[in-house]
């Protein structure tokens, strides 16, 4: 995790790097640092300063120690730490300086403890327990070595290093360069007018321009104010004569559609709550140009599979962690009722680490919002040796997972910054729900009358999804009551069917951003053993839509109520029978069973919002977390 920037241009940079973390803070928060270099005393023939200014906790406490200690000069780098490797303290936090280099970094250099070793032995101190302080050290001894160049001595030091790296590096020695390399952890460049920009995810960009390259792994680069200079460093096994070699690529910039603005909070409390709140829009973005109502279908280009390839599907494995494996669950029951293909779901972080078995007739769907986490990408790696397909599903365009994919269905959400995951969580069903429709469709399983209905349907959605969220209201009130009551320790939430991924998000949702103890079942496991928790403390959450598991779970319902359950029941507008047996009831408009997912989810995550709010956690910033796992 942790978020990185640099800077290189004309204007004073803390600022400018110190708001390029603002809009990385999702991605950790235990500490934060900048290091400028201040050119000024170059002028009178004196070398740069090189000055670092950390603070331990969140950005506000640079932002304190930065008022003590300005900084001023036009090239920088900076961090914002989600702690891996040793507490987060000062001395852990980023930049490290060692000589005249200081360096930032995301990810985890793997070859840490025999790099270490090997540096102590050499006489080296070091000031922190974090690897990324080895990698400072192998730069400085190369450049005291002869290195030519910033660039080369970070290239020589790389190719030392194993694991996951976005580092970025600035140096006395070379005030007018920023280097910057890419290994297995995200990082973009930002190109200006005659100033560059460096950063662990495009928000962080947005203010200042929107031409992003996509580095891709193994590149790096030097950024000068004119421009950037990329090679690819390739790192050669042992027993071959050159240690490595690099060759020089051309990246070409993308424009991005993203505006600034929708990196902001835009009068809302917290991301989370203008983010749930974006969702019919977000939804609106994902079927853009994709319904084709005339003809019952889906405009399925992007999926990238011709006629042939869609007959030859076998299976469909659905790889995802967190939030996504909770819509990659839905897309199962999608592909399965829809396209009548076998589907199953995988926790890639459990996927990667078996002998899992996929290959030719298999297609894969890898669901990421950030298309950046660790276990995702590595799973997708691993099936794709295997020979299977990839179709990633996606929120950030170029990011990892849709590259190391064959194809790719963007989400086009808009930047999610809130930790936990809302508007992307929905766009990814509609994703899914176009994906099922499109192979339903190609394989001649899925009529085009029942098509049109449902894809009307999904049309529809964003309107009744404004109407649920109309409700806003009574959900902060059952929140207050039920959740926020300090009787009120644990919740369990209940779902059948395609309401089962919805019980386990909503769970979810409660325990990141409020920490309430919460646990998602499917409503038929009950008597399997969580029925032993309910008492009348016991908040349930019970989704239940009017659909083919309705009358089952009405009598999980009676079980929970005879046993003392206080019950929030989340049900379709008219229901009286589940309504009559819980005391608080929160209504969605009628729509096709297929599509209850999209409604239902709202009235939990504001459920889930309301109560941390009440007790004054941090929403979007939750504890421990960060929004994306660049980690195992
Ligand atoms: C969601 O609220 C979480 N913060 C988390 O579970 C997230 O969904 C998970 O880390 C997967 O992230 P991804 O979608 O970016 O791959």
């Amino acid at each position: 995790m942790c978020g990185i920037v640099g800077y290189i241009g004309p204007r004073p940079c803390a600022g400018i790097l110190v708001d390029g973390l603002r809009k990385l803070e999702y991605r950790g928060y235990d500490s934060a640092g900048l290091a400028v270099l201040d050119t000024r005393a170059s002028v009178a023939g004196e070398p740069p300063r090189l000055d670092v200014v950390r603070a331990v906790g969140k950005l506000s406490r640079l932002d304190d120690a930065l008022r003590e200690h300005p900084l001023i000069g036009n090239v920088g780098i900076g961090h914002t730490r989600w702690a891996t490797h040793g507490r987060p303290t000062e001395a852990n936090a980023h930049p490290h300086l060692v000589g005249e280099v200081a360096v930032v970094h995301n990810g985890i250099l793997e070859n840490h403890v025999e790099l270490r070793r090997e540096l102590v032995a050499k006489g080296r101190k070091f000031a922190s327990e974090t690897d990324t302080e080895i990698a400072a050290h192998l730069i400085d001894i190369e450049l005291a070595n002869g290195a030519s160049s910033l660039f080369e001595a970070t290239r020589n030091a790389l190719s030392r290093v194993r694991g996951a790296y976005a580092i970025a590096v600035v140096s006395r020695k070379e005030p007018d360069v920023v280097v910057v390399a890419k290994s297995f952890s995200p990082l973009v460049l930002g190109i200006g007018d005659g100033e560059m920009f460096a950063a662990s995810d495009v928000p962080a960009l947005l203010a200042h321009t929107r031409d992003i390259v996509f580095l891709e792994d193994g590149d790096i680069a030097e950024l000068r104010r004119s421009g950037p200079k990329i090679q690819r460093l390739l790192v050669h096994g042992d027993g071959s004569p050159e240690r490595f070699t690099v060759t020089p690529v051309v990246r070409t910039p993308r424009r991005v559609d993203w505006s600034p603005s929708q990196a902001e909070k835009l009068g809302y409390k917290h991301f989370m709550l203008k983010e749930i709140f974006e969702q019919p829009a977000a939804i609106e973005n994902t079927l853009r140009g994709r319904v084709v109502l005339e003809s019952s279908d889906v405009d399925g280009t992007e999926i990238g599979l011709g006629d042939d390839a869609v007959q030859r599907i076998r299976r469909v494995v659905l790889l995802a962690c967190g939030t996504s494996h909770h819509a990659a669950i839905a897309g199962r029951n999608w592909i399965e009722s829809l396209a009548k293909i076998p589907a199953q779901v995988e926790l890639a972080s459990e996927f990667r680490y078996r002998d899992a078995i996929v290959g030719e007739g298999d297609l894969v769907v890898a669901v990421s919002q950030s298309g950046e986490t660790a276990d995702t990408l590595a799973a997708v790696r691993d099936a794709k040796r295997q020979g299977a397909k990839i179709l990633s599903i996606a929120n950030v365009v170029g990011s990892a997972i849709p590259r190391a994919s064959d194809a790719a269905l963007y989400t086009h959400a808009g930047p999610e910054i809130g930790v936990a995951s809302t508007k992307c969580f929905t766009a990814q069903l509609a994703a899914l729900v176009l994906l099922s429709v499109w192979l339903g469709r190609r394989r001649g399983v899925l009529a085009p009358e029942r098509a049109q209905r449902l894809l009307q349907g999904l049309v529809e959605v964003p309107s009744q999804m404004r109407a649920v969220l109309e409700q806003a209201d009574a959900c902060q009130r059952v929140a207050r009551r039920q959740i926020y009551a300090p009787e009120a320790r644990d919740c369990l939430f209940l779902g059948r069917g395609l309401s089962f991924p919805i019980a386990l998000e909503g769970a979810l949702k409660l325990k990141e951003i409020s920490y309430v103890h919460a646990e998602g079942y499917a409503a038929g496991e009950m008597k399997h053993g969580p029925i032993a928790l309910i008492d009348a403390q016991m908040p349930v959450v019970v989704v239940a839509p009017r659909d083919q598991h309705y009358e089952k779970i009405a009598s999980n319902v009676q079980e929970v109520r005879a046993r003392d359950g206080r019950v929030v029941a989340i049900v379709t507008a008219g229901d009286s029978s589940i309504s009559a047996m819980a005391q608080d009831v929160i209504e969605i408009p009628e729509v096709d069973p297929e599509l209850t997912p999209f409604l239902t989810v709202l009235p939990l995550q504001l459920l889930s919002y309301y109560a941390a709010d009440l007790k004054g956690t941090d929403v979007d910033q939750p504890r421990n977390l960060a929004k994306t796992v660049t980690v195992e």
